[in-house]
């Protein structure tokens, strides 16, 4: 699956055109795809100099890209894993004193050198399900010095594993506990302190807020994502997500690169998106983790004309899934997107929502030689043996960075 095509996001009918090239190949040279056609003209080309990777009656697949990750954090939430089983929500759990902020004191109490092992280990299981770039979210830490500490980790995952990190700066993912009493001073701490220091260091691309009863408000998400913007921050935003707030309205208002979860986004939040050619970043596994059963309008969004994005929102709390087949086969089920609009959605859709759109999201002569071999005939199972483990190998700049036993 080429996914060929022009380098931006695809929307509408083009999320249905995969570039599927029946006994394709590629020339891989440096790290790059230099040539993509049918096997045996690219073999004429390699002139017997290049070693062959046979893939006779598997499908080849561009890299996953996964746009909203929640990488790095000390511990888990197995404890309430249980405790919504036993009929808890994630709302009630969260007023209890769990909920971010039970991993924020997991998080804290974590040196740099623990984190970076926990999220190593983690990077191995995004590789392992064919996903190879990842965009990872600070937002456990909630001081200075904590998301900081974060924000480097997230870099040297990137630098040290062969998975692609893009950080995003989400010091607004909660109000901190001592300042719950004191939210404009922790606001400024963020948009006066944080924000300057995470561009300094050049330590994010992009900053994210969850815009959420409870957690911030509309007025204090949009001087958040105002603040992040003057210091050249791209954009994102957790929106809709439990409650309707009018979060989509507020990404379309300030022209967010994305809007993500929109659970309960309405038809007017759609509208204002397409206007405003915000995209959406659909996140399933975390309704199917939290035991609910409310999906975002996927088929409402694709036929409005929105270049929707698929992503895990892999995290302790909401989402503890790495893998995008899982994700696949929730899209397709619970959503009613077809396969091949969500392989769209975690390829070239989401590569396109991190400003990655020349580099990866698709098998193109120039692109990076990011891709996965799957050991099926046809694309479409790799969603539908959900939980099968058809990931034979994954190359990253052109070399197998894992390979199925
Ligand atoms: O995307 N919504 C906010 N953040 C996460 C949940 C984080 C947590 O519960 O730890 C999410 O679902
Ligand atoms: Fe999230």
């Amino acid at each position: 699956m080429t996914l060929a095509g022009p380098a931006r996001a695809r929307r509408g009918l083009e999320m249905t055109d995969l570039g599927i090239l029946q006994n394709g190949g590629m020339l891989i040279r440096d790290g790059r795809i230099e040539a993509v056609g049918s096997s045996r003209e690219i073999e004429r080309e390699a002139g017997g100099q290049a070693e062959i990777i046979e893939a006779e009656g598997c499908v080849i697949v561009p890299g996953f890209v996964d746009a909203h990750t929640h990488l790095v954090f000390g511990g888990n939430r197995v404890d309430e894993f249980e405790q919504r089983a036993r009929g808890a929500t994630y709302q009630e759990i969260a007023a209890a004193g769990g909920g971010i902020r039970s991993t924020v004191r997991k998080t804290r109490a974590a040196s740099e050198e623990e984190l970076f092992n926990l999220a190593k280990e983690r990077a191995g299981w995004f590789l392992r399900n064919g996903t190879t770039t990842i965009e990872a979210k600070s937002g456990y830490g909630l001081t200075l010095e904590d998301e900081l500490k974060i924000l480097r980790v997230i870099r040297r995952v990137g630098r040290e594993t062969p998975l692609t990190t893009v950080g995003t700066f989400l010091g607004a993912h909660a109000i901190p506990p001592e300042f719950a009493e004191k939210r404009g001073v922790y606001l400024s701490l963020l948009i006066d302190e944080m924000l300057p220091r995470v561009r300094e260091e050049h330590l994010a691309e992009f900053a994210d807020v969850f815009c959420e009863r409870g957690y911030f408000d509309l007025e204090e998400s949009r001087s958040v994502l105002q603040a992040a913007a003057r210091s050249g921050l791209g954009l994102r935003m957790h929106a809709d997500q439990l409650t309707n707030n009018g979060g989509a309205l507020l990404a379309a208002e300030i022209g967010t690169v994305t809007a993500d979860h929109l659970e309960q986004t309405d038809a007017a939040g759609i509208a204002a998106m397409v206007t405003a050619r915000v995209q959406p970043v659909l996140l399933p596994a975390s309704v199917y983790a939290l035991g609910l059963d409310k999906y975002p309008e996927a088929r409402a969004m694709i036929s409005a004309g929105l270049a929707v994005v698929l992503a895990s929102d892999f995290n302790p709390g909401s989402s503890p899934t790495p893998s995008l087949p899982f994700v696949l086969s929730l899209a397709i089920t619970q959503m009613k997107m077809t396969p091949a609009e969500a392989i769209t959605a975690t390829t070239i859709n989401a590569a396109a929502s991190l400003r990655r759109a020349d580099q990866i999201g698709s098998l193109e002569t120039g692109k990076l030689a990011h891709f996965t071999i799957f050991a099926c005939a046809d694309y479409r199972e790799i969603a539908y043996w959900v939980g099968a483990p058809l990931v034979r190998s994954v190359f990253v700049h052109g070399r197998e960075v894992f390979a199925a036993p």
